[in-house]
């Protein structure tokens, strides 16, 4: 930092804060380390700063009030909780967390797979050929399927929005950013192996050269605009019974469109599929796993909040998305893919049947009376739930016969 730092001179605050500003400009990239001691949030300006050229009042006129690293992170943490009791039991499974992270989440790095392993190396002789080979498996990929798969990265490419969300969950929360709680840890580390997934879909894609790219940047564009409200209210039980349902969902959806992707002959994309869908099972693992955990602490709790959010309706993380044109164009985009069999209403029913066994919900023991009720009416949902599913498939298959076209600006107009 020695070469940031000015010279000491007499004329004062005026160039100690010019200094500080260039300075904070100049190191901002530069590596750092961290000693314990460091007072956080106040040393470029207590490097530019002589400070026998300002009293205190001055510089903390400058910085406002300044704390050691201790006392900063104990008044980052929130206080005023909603929801307390959760947050005791969350922080109690805070180890269960830490060992996801290094038993679940997939090292990071050298040996962790990465988009480029899937894609052409356009830096290596002969990859004309490889992207003309790829070309001419994705043709044989029709349309409806393409709709489905450029949805399904939409989902993906709106990522930031899902990191905001992971760090609403109350005893959940990165508040600085680097945080080194077992929870922060989790939240960037699934959010670096989500990334991925946008980023391979979205290459595959535009190298596939079959897609409208522009359209399709235009709404991921306005889907992170819109963000998303899956009702989570900042209650990590609420989120984690939300991202167990959704991991399986997308898991469910990226299989399917990989083994249709196979069926038409693009090894490629069924591979690639296939490999994201394994990140998704990994993950919804480890989220029904915290769910378990609350549940051996807090069943009331937990069956309190699997009850009335099973009372509305699981969202869909894109349920926002638009391209500025079609009005309808989350709706069609799930009328396609339920028309295909990638994602359908029995799906939704299976995944409350698969929550419901993961959790051994049937025979969990010593509720309050009002649990137990929810959890009779949890319990009998799946099947509830798969009747209507039927009902509302078949009612729809008759609409789509009678209006099946369905026009996509991601696939220039084309209608599926
Ligand atoms: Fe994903
Ligand atoms: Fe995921």
């Amino acid at each position: 930092m020695s070469d940031c730092s000015s010279s000491s001179n007499n004329n004062g605050y005026m160039r100690a804060l010019v200094a500080a500003c260039s300075l904070a400009t100049a190191c901002a990239f530069h590596s750092r380390t961290i000693p314990a001691t460091t007072k956080v949030g106040t040393s470029a300006l207590k490097v530019a700063v002589d400070p026998t050229v300002v009293t205190k009042k001055e510089f903390q006129d400058i910085c406002g009030a300044e704390f050691d690293a201790d006392s900063l992170q104990e008044r980052l943490k929130a206080t005023n909780l909603l929801y307390p009791k959760h947050v005791e039991v969350i922080e109690d499974i805070a180890p269960i967390a830490g060992a996801m992270v290094d038993e679940i989440l997939l090292e990071t790095g050298e040996k962790a797979w990465q988009p480029q392993d899937f894609l052409p190396d356009l830096s290596k002789e002969g990859w004309e050929d490889e992207v003309k080979e790829m070309r001419k498996m994705i043709a044989g990929v029709p349309d409806d399927v393409m709709v489905v798969l450029v949805g399904d990265m939409i989902t993906e490419e709106a990522l930031p929005t899902y990191q905001t969300l992971l760090n609403t969950f109350e005893g959940c929360d990165d508040p600085t950013g680097d945080t080194d709680s077992a929870w922060a840890r989790w939240s960037r580390g699934w959010t670096s192996e989500e990334n991925r997934h946008g980023d391979l879909l979205n290459k595959y894609l535009y190298l596939g050269g079959k897609c409208d790219m522009r359209n399709i940047e235009v709404t991921i564009q306005h889907l992170i605009t819109n963000g998303f409200n899956p009702d989570a209210r900042k209650d990590p039980y609420r989120g984690f019974v939300y991202t167990s349902f959704q991991e399986r969902a997308t898991k469910i959806s990226h299989s399917n469109v990989g083994r249709l992707a196979g069926q038409y002959g693009d090894s490629k994309l069924r591979k690639i599929c296939a490999q994201i869908a394994g990140d998704e099972g990994r993950h919804e693992k480890a989220y029904q796993t915290f769910c378990e955990e609350i549940l051996k602490r807090d069943p009331d709790g937990l069956i309190m909040t699997f009850g009335d959010m099973m009372r509305g309706q699981i969202v869909m993380p894109a349920e926002l998305m638009t391209d500025g044109k079609q009005q309808t164009l989350y709706d069609d985009f799930s009328a396609v893919a339920q028309n295909l069999g990638v994602y359908t209403a029995i799906d939704y029913a299976d995944i409350i049947k698969h929550l419901v066994q993961r959790w051994d919900l049937e025979n969990i023991e010593g509720l309050s009376s009002e649990a137990e009720k929810e959890r009779e009416y949890i319990c009998k949902l799946p099947e509830r739930y798969r009747k209507l599913a039927e009902r509302s498939m078949n009612k729809k298959k008759k609409v789509n016969e009678e209006d099946p076209k369905r026009s996509f600006s991601w696939i220039y107009g084309r209608s599926v």
